[in-house]
């Protein structure tokens, strides 16, 4: 099950946190759960207020590759995804750099947040 190494100017120091087996949590929830403390307003997919960008580390490829439509619409006109850029990922079964706190879900796979 994954590690999840939250990562801001905002804390003292790197917080790596497990995320149990079978937890189904958006990163957000997992921020929460851990006292860390990422912004967000709407928790719905539609401000962009949770932007944060996920780094995956070890050999295994990036599993949470897909976006929820929210989540594509709200990073394309926020300017965090170019059109151009989403459409070549897309093509390729990649992940964009920026994804939304609160509409990735984490699944087996350890990752490094920053914000
Ligand atoms: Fe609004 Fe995540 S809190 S998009």
């Amino acid at each position: 099950m994954p590690n999840v190494t939250f990562s801001s100017p905002k804390m003292r120091r790197d917080l790596t946190v497990y995320a149990p087996a079978g937890d189904r949590k958006s990163i957000l929830g997992v921020a929460r759960d851990h006292g860390v403390a990422i912004d967000c307003e709407c928790q719905k997919g539609e401000c962009g207020s949770c932007t944060v960008e996920v780094i995956h580390i070890g050999n295994k490829p990036p599993m949470a590759v897909h976006l929820t439509e929210k989540e594509k619409l709200t990073l394309l006109t926020s300017g965090k995804l170019a059109r151009q850029e989403f459409e070549e990922l897309e093509l390729l079964d990649l992940a964009p750099r920026y994804r939304l706190a609160c509409q990735y879900l984490l699944l087996d796979e350890d990752i490094v947040v920053k914000f």
